[in-house]
């Protein structure tokens, strides 16, 4: 009988190393190929370029390969046992490093039928890795990045967006990542906050930067980032406006919209202010909804709608009628905002939410209860955190400090402490 064979690869970015593991594998017999789906992918480093499906097809089109099927956990042995192969076959890079326990689970698993693995030397000179940063290069284009959220939220338990607000804060929001307990962790998503994006032009958060000024913000990030983007669209406008809102910011490969439901001068949510702002009849918003979602064009862009009444005295019972009402209207999502310094309101409202039959993505904003964790959230059926304004408020602080400082002296000397090397500044962007 034919001896049977498993690879398993994320088949991203296909390089000559692929092509010589499959040719490896092909001498043993037939070869199966476990495709890492984009959850099994998420799990450990960001989302791979292209879709499952694609990476499905291309791999069924190598030479070598009999059938393919989906590897949905970073660990090979859920499909090992499912397969029960004569042999596995994988680069040897996999010896040290991350990958190591992994390797040891498939020796393990494959010894209770008498398996092997096999280990053709690593291709050198070539590596994903490297093949990833060129393509970052290259960039991304408005219907890839626009696709982007729906993936995320169907391969990852929460979504982790940060917030930025200038070509700068999304090159950082883009760049910067964490190794831990190897994994990679890094920002999946922007949020263009109004508040930071208002601040940082010297404006109140009031929709007085109209939709233009917040678009010539917006090409600044996309210039410079690939992650998608969820748009803070304020209150929305009124209906007619908001729909060339959706039609503008899917154009340019925005994932997300969330609108809040109030009516009136907009102020910050944050804001702690005794005339409370008014909030918008259920009816008024849902229209609002209807119309956003009419006037688009994909089927990926997402319209989410905010809920304002825990921060406006309207308690859970309001809230979950509005939710509601406004998935009923066709929202995307529910963002459930709140103010609580302990998020108990928030809390049962995501519980009840549970009993929902039509259920959509929930969004949290944890500023004023940041003491809980994105697992927290995560447990409590919360789908997308938003770090709504912390890059905004770090860096004001430290800035003013500098100032400060340079009038105190009458030089830069002490200032230095607090400032990168001019160095670093210089070549930070090339
Ligand atoms: C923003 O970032 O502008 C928001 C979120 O709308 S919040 O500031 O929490 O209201
Ligand atoms: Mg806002």
């Amino acid at each position: 009988m034919k001896k049977t064979i498993y690879v398993a690869m994320s088949a991203d970015l296909i390089h000559p190393g692929h092509l010589n593991i499959l040719k490896v594998a092909a001498k043993y017999g037939e070869v199966t190929v476990g495709v890492l789906t984009d959850k099994a992918i998420a799990s450990y480093k960001r989302l791979p370029f292209m879709a499952y499906e694609q990476r499905k097809t291309i791999v069924e089109n190598l030479k070598g390969v009999e059938r393919v099927i989906p590897q949905d956990t970073l660990d090979y042995v859920p499909n090992l046992l499912k397969l029960r192969p004569d042999y596995v076959v994988h680069g040897d890079d996999w010896k040290e490093g991350v990958q190591k326990k992994t390797r040891q689970r498939v020796i393990d698993t494959l010894k209770e039928w008498g398996g092997e693995l096999i280990e053709p030397t690593y291709t050198p000179g070539i590596s994903s890795t490297k093949l990833n940063r060129a393509l970052k290069e290259v960039g991304t284009t408005p219907e890839v990045r626009l696709k982007r959220l729906r993936r995320l939220l169907e391969a990852k338990d929460v979504v982790r967006v940060m917030e930025a607000h200038s070509g700068l804060t999304g090159l950082i929001v883009e760049k910067t990542s964490v190794k831990k307990e190897g994994q990679l962790l890094e920002f999946d998503a922007m949020w263009l906050s109004s508040l930071t994006d208002s601040t940082n032009k010297g404006k109140p958060d009031i929709e007085v930067v109209d939709v233009t000024s917040r678009m010539n913000t917006i090409n600044d990030i996309l210039e410079t980032t690939t992650k998608p983007i969820i748009y803070d669209g304020d209150s929305g406008g009124i209906p007619e406006h908001f729909a060339y809102t959706v039609r503008t910011l899917e154009r340019m490969g925005i994932s997300a919209v969330i609108i809040e439901d109030k009516t009136g001068l907009k102020k910050n949510s944050l804001f702690d202010s005794d005339d409370l702002q008014k909030q918008d009849s259920i009816e008024n918003i849902c229209h609002k909804i209807q119309t956003g979602k009419k006037s688009q064009i994909t089927e990926d862009f997402m319209i989410i709608a905010r809920i304002e009444s825990l921060n406006l005295g309207m308690g859970v019972e309001d809230a979950l009628e509005r939710a509601e009402a406004y998935i009923q209207a066709g929202a995307d999502g529910i963002m459930i905002h709140s103010k609580e310094k302990e998020p108990v309101m928030l809390f049962e409202f995501c519980d009840r939410f549970t009993a929902f039959e039509q259920k959509v993505p929930l969004v949290a904003v944890p500023s004023t209860y940041s003491h809980i964790t994105e697992k927290e959230l995560s447990e409590k059926g919360i789908s997308i955190v938003i770090y709504a304004n912390h890059l905004l408020r770090s860096a004001y602080p430290v800035m003013e400090q500098t100032a400060r400082s340079i009038l105190e002296h009458q030089r830069a000397k002490e200032a230095d402490e607090h400032c990168m090397p001019i160095k670093e500044i210089i070549s930070l962007i090339t």
